[in-house]
């Protein structure tokens, strides 16, 4: 470990401090490279690129190794629950019993949206994909709980924080009903936090709704594995947005906005519709020829990571989780085969032996989701769904660090130079 790094430019040396976390590659502190040197550094993608402190995530993409306020993922898939891993990401340690029963109670208390909100779903087509619907109905939100939008003030943060948490399932939920042409269901909240969703997505009011255990299970396993994962970009979104001040609906809004993209939470979707393309194992090896084609846009949806080179742990957990629900619901979807075959072939080809692809998290989840009975467009807002507890984690991290500033990133310009305006007839 060194205690400072030496930049040289145009002959001059200059110092920078280097700061350690407690675990993890040591950051070299640039804050000041500009103001010293008249240089910026360049960056596109943020490869190099520590943005912020943080106590909430922690991974080692080499080892594959992912910790929630250090404790391994694997372990919070077995043994927690959704509810508490998001306790446990707002407040930096595991509650006790009556503090996670006044959680559950305290999200239950705000599960209900403003009765005004369904109007705005009807102005949606009905084939809308469900990702628009949230992106609008969820930066609306702003214009329905002013009274928890003042983001110096920690009470209205927090109230802020637990309804969106608290709200989310339920406009998930009214975004697939509006698709399917049946009537919203209001929340019971006599369920957990999971059961109620599933209740208010596949119940029709016209019937009891049971909650089968085994998917309601499978189900907030999912939600913990999607619960947070650092600096990626839905959440730096949310930061970045967060930073000038915006109100914490309009931050959520922008975060599922980036969330939607095929290279991050929109690959669930693809992953699956891709698994569907190819059908059976016999015909692996055209895919796998065209993901490794240079001049074919085709990848592998489902593979790869920016920060993982080795597999991801949330994979491994979702794999199993198909066989469990599979067994659950006595069904047996031989896209499973497929996918299982596939990752066989890619992980003992060249290819993705030398550029480190292995499955990532989204490309078991759109098995086990479609044999719940949700349709593809349902995926990512599911992801979202539970990526709100990282992004208002994150964000309220964010508003409370002292080392807080508008984010405002700099450029390389290669434009023209100045230059005279010439009028429209003389050109
Ligand atoms: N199939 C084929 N080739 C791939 C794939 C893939 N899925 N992923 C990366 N590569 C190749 C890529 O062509 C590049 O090759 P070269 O060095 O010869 O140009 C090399 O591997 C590195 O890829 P990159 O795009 O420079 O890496 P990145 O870190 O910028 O991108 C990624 C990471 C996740 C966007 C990318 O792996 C990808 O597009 N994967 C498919 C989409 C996907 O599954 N996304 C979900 C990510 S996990 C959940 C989430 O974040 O939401």
């Amino acid at each position: 470990m060194t205690d400072a790094a030496k930049v040289s430019v145009d002959g001059k040396d200059f110092d920078y401090p280097v700061m350690s976390g407690t675990v993890g590659p040591d950051v070299v502190d640039i804050r000041k490279f500009y103001a010293q040197t008249g240089d910026f550094t360049y960056d596109p993608g943020f490869t190099s690129t520590a943005s912020c402190q943080s106590k909430l995530t922690y991974i080692d993409g080499d080892e594959g190794v992912l910790l929630h306020r250090g404790y391994p993922i694997g372990e919070l898939a077995e043994n927690s629950s959704f509810m508490e891993v998001a306790y446990l990401l707002l407040n930096g340690e595991l509650p006790e019993k009556g503090e996670l029963a006044q959680f559950e109670h305290t999200i239950s208390r705000h599960t209900m949206v403003h009765e005004q909100l369904a109007t705005f779903f009807r102005g949606f087509r009905r084939d809308a994909h469900p990702m628009a619907i949230l992106c609008g109905v969820v930066g609306a939100l702003s214009a329905f709980y002013h009274d928890s939008t003042d983001i110096h003030d920690p009470v209205q943060r927090t109230i802020a924080s637990h309804r969106l948490i608290a709200k989310m399932p339920t406009i998930a939920a009214m975004a697939y009903k509006y698709s399917v042409g049946q009537p919203f269901l209001y929340p019971d909240n006599s369920l957990s936090y999971t059961g109620n969703f599933l209740r208010m997505t596949f119940g029709v009011p016209a019937e009891p709704y049971e909650v089968n255990p085994a998917v309601e299970k499978a189900m907030d396993r999912i939600f913990i594995l999607h619960a947070d994962h650092e600096q990626n970009a839905s959440t730096s979104t949310v930061r970045l947005a967060g930073s000038s001040g915006a109100n914490p609906f309009a931050c959520m809004a922008a975060g599922i906005a980036c969330l939607w993209g095929p290279a991050h939470g929109g690959a669930n979707e693809a992953a699956l519709n891709m698994l569907r393309e190819i059908g059976t194992p016999e015909r692996i090896p055209e895919f796998i020829a065209r993901a490794k084609d240079k001049n074919d846009p085709f990848r592998l949806m489902g593979f790869g990571h920016r920060v993982y080179k080795n597999y991801d742990p949330r994979a491994t957990v979702m794999q199993k989780t198909v066989r469990e629900v599979f067994d659950a619901l006595k069904v047996n979807d031989p896209l499973f085969d497929t996918a299982l075959r596939l990752e066989e072939l890619a992980l003992s080809d060249e290819y993705f032996i030398e550029k480190k692809l292995f499955p990532n998290v989204d490309f078991y989840s759109g098995v086990i989701l479609s044999a719940i009975g949700f349709p593809t467009s349902m995926f990512t807002v599911l992801f979202a769904l539970a990526r709100t507890v990282g992004w208002v984690a994150q964000w309220n991290e964010m508003i409370t660090d002292p080392d807080q500033k508008i984010g405002r990133p700099r450029q390389l310009y290669t434009g023209p130079t100045q230059r005279s305006y010439v009028p429209v007839d003389q050109r």
